[in-house]
């Protein structure tokens, strides 16, 4: 980028062929989300201004930017943001890029609810993004969300202080159940919706995950033993005796687990039924299972 005046136009033409060179995948719309962030403009909005010039002081964050994005830091933890069912989300390094698939776990709980429906738990909350969906939309629903990384459960706090709904989710940290079992030692609270997006991807498919995922995203987020059953596995067993008559039990999967999952539930006697939703690319990917 030499001294010349870059309008908006020259910078994303220079930018995309940049990307291009260095392999990254959607280059003009990176550069743009990229370009528009920096500006604190819509991407419509640089389309408007396309003549427009930009200055030093935004050329030179622009160019680190660049440079962060070809060594395949992804897009949003470098704008520091996330839309999930139409909300904005902040993310950074401490949390899981929410994607859009995990959007069909909130959805079917919204078309399966009862009125019986009060008391939810999410599992791995990372950003925050279910829980806070959620809360949103139900508001009279008690929503207890959990997590193994407190720092991911800082980034959901202010997720859910930027929502307005911290006082109707209660944030609590450790390995799965157990901090449910540490404030409930009388048994007496459970849950009409049990939800997670665990972790479960296998730890020998490291080497095919993208840079993008593998080199920024938590391990934690990501990883689940040889199988990438390792959480999957718990949760199936673990979750009927958190669940109240009637509860459901609902849980995002791997492209390729569905057979394994199957199997875990078929051989668990304490669901009566379940069912395997497809996502938009016709993979079986939400399991959505019930107790009597
Ligand atoms: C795939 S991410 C999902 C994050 C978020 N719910 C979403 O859908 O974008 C999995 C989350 O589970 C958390 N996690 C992993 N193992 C866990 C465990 N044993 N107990 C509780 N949380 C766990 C991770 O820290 C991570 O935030």
């Amino acid at each position: 980028m030499s001294n010349k005046i870059w309008r908006v136009v020259d910078l994303l033409d220079w930018t995309v062929g940049y990307f291009q060179q260095h392999g990254i995948p959607n280059p003009r719309l990176d550069a743009e989300v990229l370009l528009a962030h920096l500006l604190e403009k819509t991407r419509l909005q640089l389309y408007l201004h396309f003549e427009m010039p930009v200055f030093q002081e935004h050329l030179t964050p622009f160019r680190e930017l660049i440079k962060k994005r070809i060594a395949h830091t992804p897009v949003s933890y470098l704008t520091n943001r996330k839309e999930f069912m139409s909300l904005d989300f902040y993310v950074d390094e401490r949390v899981l890029i929410p994607r859009p698939e995990t959007e069909q776990l909130v959805e079917t709980i919204l078309t399966t609810k009862t009125e019986n429906s009060q008391r939810l738990l999410e599992l791995g909350t990372g950003s925050g993004v279910i829980a806070t969906s959620l809360a949103l939309q139900q508001p009279e629903w008690e929503i207890v969300a959990t997590d193994i990384s407190e720092s991911a459960l800082t980034v959901a706090q202010k997720n859910a202080e930027t929502h307005a709904c911290t006082e109707r989710i209660k944030f609590l940290s450790g390995d799965l159940f157990e901090p449910i079992e540490a404030i409930n030692t009388n048994r007496n609270t459970r849950f009409d919706w049990i939800v997670c997006n665990p972790p479960y991807v296998k730890n020998t498919e490291r080497d095919t995950l993208s840079p993008d995922v593998r080199d920024y995203e938590p391990e934690i987020a990501l990883f689940a033993g040889d199988d990438g059953l390792v959480v999957i596995r718990r949760l199936i067993a673990e979750a009927p005796k958190h669940l109240a008559p009637g509860g459901k039990l609902i849980f995002e999967i791997g492209e390729r687990q569905a057979d394994s999952v199957r199997a875990l539930i078929d051989a668990e006697s304490t669901y009566c039924t379940y069912e395997l939703f497809k996502d938009y690319a016709e993979k079986e990917r939400i399991v959505l299972a019930s107790v009597p």
